[in-house]
């Protein structure tokens, strides 16, 4: 089995990782040749705190690292792929772009697969001549850590691909579920993005105060982060472009985003990244 990664930023990098810990040969491309290098720094960083906790041997951890190879050419990356998970900028035209020249490059039964968050299959795999082996396969951030892996089947997906998309994922120690029709958000962003709703809607209303809400749904709902903890986690724009995106598609008010969360984004308090967001952080 070989793994073919395309794009070496947060997510791309630690997919590939993912799938060498668990004994897959990957080739990690980027146009960009230090974010490859940075891509190598930091999985090595990662796994070397893996180490530290006694949950790796130091000896696979070098084995991992060396069996993601990384290039700054597609070609040598998709030639001999068996499976591709496009990682790239959240940009269709650039998706499509590299649909496109995967197609002409991989094998004729490669599956390619995108892990955009909304950016449906249909939507790129029209410009291949196989859109039967097209999917979504949506990992989380952190990957190393997050266990799920949403597989979305798009109007022309067969059940093989489907099938070794499920494989794959289970043969990278993640548990996939199965989406059997596109949908905006797919399962998790949409019941997360409810929640958010619901927890920003209190907010806004004067009910309560963020902590307040956060420490209702942390010992209440028993979820490891309230929402504006997890918001400032992954980033305060992130959430704000996310809800942007999901208002614009749906033109539904519900996902406006709340005024106080445009302020704070507005003012450049991202959350953790930034030293501050609903919380504030020491660097
Ligand atoms: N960050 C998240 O939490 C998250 C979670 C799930 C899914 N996603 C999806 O994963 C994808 C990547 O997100 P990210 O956060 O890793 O982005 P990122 O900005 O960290 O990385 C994108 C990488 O793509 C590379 N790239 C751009 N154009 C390229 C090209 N033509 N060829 C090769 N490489 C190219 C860039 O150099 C960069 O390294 C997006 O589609 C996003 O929707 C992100």
């Amino acid at each position: 089995m070989k793994l073919a990664v395309i794009g070496a930023g947060s997510m791309g990098a630690q997919i590939a990782q993912q799938a060498a810990l668990h004994g897959i040969d990957v080739v990690l491309q980027d146009n960009d040749p230090e974010q490859l290098g940075k891509a190598r720094e930091s999985n090595r960083g990662h796994l070397r705190r893996k180490v530290e906790k006694g949950r790796l041997t130091e000896r696979d951890a070098e084995i991992a690292i060396d069996r993601v190879h990384v290039t700054g050419d597609l070609e040598e990356a998709a030639r001999d792929a068996d499976f591709v998970i496009e990682a790239v900028f959240e940009d269709v035209r650039v998706k499509r772009a590299i649909f496109a020249e995967l197609d002409r490059i991989a094998a004729r039964d490669a599956v390619l697969a995108s892990n955009s968050s909304t950016i449906s299959i249909s939507k790129l795999a029209d410009v291949t001549t196989r859109p039967a082996r097209c999917l979504n396969m949506h990992f989380f951030y952190p990957v190393l850590v997050m266990d799920l892996v949403e597989i979305v089947r798009g109007p022309q997906t067969s059940d093989e691909a489907v099938d070794r998309a499920m494989e794959l994922a289970r043969a990278m120690g993640r548990t996939p579920v199965l989406l059997n029709k596109e949908i905006d958000g797919f399962i998790v962003n949409r019941i997360l993005h409810a929640a958010t709703q619901e927890a920003y809607r209190l907010l806004d209303a004067g009910v309560a105060s963020f902590e307040d809400i956060d420490t209702a749904v942390e010992k209440g709902l028993n979820w490891p982060m309230g929402p504006f903890r997890l918001g400032d986690f992954s980033g305060l724009d992130v959430t704000y472009n996310a809800r942007l995106h999901m208002y614009r598609v749906t033109g539904d008010e519900r996902y406006k985003p709340s005024p106080q969360l445009e302020a704070k984004v507005k003012a450049g308090k991202l959350g953790r990244k930034t030293g501050e967001g609903w919380y504030t952080y020491e660097k």
